[in-house]
């Protein structure tokens, strides 16, 4: 296996959650993208990277992929959310967070996360009301779908999908190389 080091940004903490499962299951370094050192990405082979998703953007991997430490290397991505996963939302991540370029070099794997309305920040929280707002219009006309109505609910009580099983694909993946 190659020298590997799993890179994360994480705004509630699930991406750090998925992130520290990775590197404890493949026995290498986990590291927040805002701390990890150019020395730490220079001695790596594989670097997966793991960030949050707004409005299906990876979190901070337009930026991280321009570091220069990465040049030659072997990279990989996964994408927390809240979402379900389905193959039509995996493949949205995917056209939304790789060029054309990439799809053939860098796998995406989706790897869920889950959804803390309190631990959001201030900005975030903003967003997700004015969210909450078109949920709660939409409850009321009975036009609210299932992945809807469990949003909703999630904003009183915090839900968590992380799972050490959901971080195996990737890790057998990563074991591979
Ligand atoms: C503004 C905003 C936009 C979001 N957009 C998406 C999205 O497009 N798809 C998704 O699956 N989850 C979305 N989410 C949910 C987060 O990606 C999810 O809560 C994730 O687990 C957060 O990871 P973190 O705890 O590492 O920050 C969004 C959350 C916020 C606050």
């Amino acid at each position: 296996m190659k020298k590997t080091l799993v890179v994360y940004y994480s705004d509630s903490g699930y991406t750090r959650k998925n992130a520290e499962m990775i590197a404890e299951e493949l026995g290498c370094e986990a590291a927040a993208v805002e701390a990890v050192t150019p020395q730490a990405l220079a001695a790596a082979d594989l670097v997966i990277y793991g960030g949050w998703l707004f409005a299906s953007t990876c979190q901070g991997w337009k930026k991280f992929q321009r570091r220069p430490e990465l040049t030659g290397k072997q990279l990989a991505v996964f994408v927390t959310g809240a979402s379900e996963g389905t193959p039509e939302q995996v493949e949205q991540f995917v056209k939304a967070n790789l060029t054309d370029g990439q799809k053939s070099r860098v796998p995406l794997f989706y790897i869920r996360g889950g959804f803390n309305y309190q631990k959001l920040s201030f900005v975030n929280k903003m967003l997700m009301l004015a969210m909450k707002k078109r949920l709660q219009n939409l409850a009321k006309k009975g036009e609210l779908p299932e992945d809807g109505r469990l949003l909703l609910a999630a904003y009183a009580s915090p839900v968590d999908f992380t799972a050490r099983e959901n971080v195996l694909p990737l890790c057998a993946w990563a074991r591979a190389q």
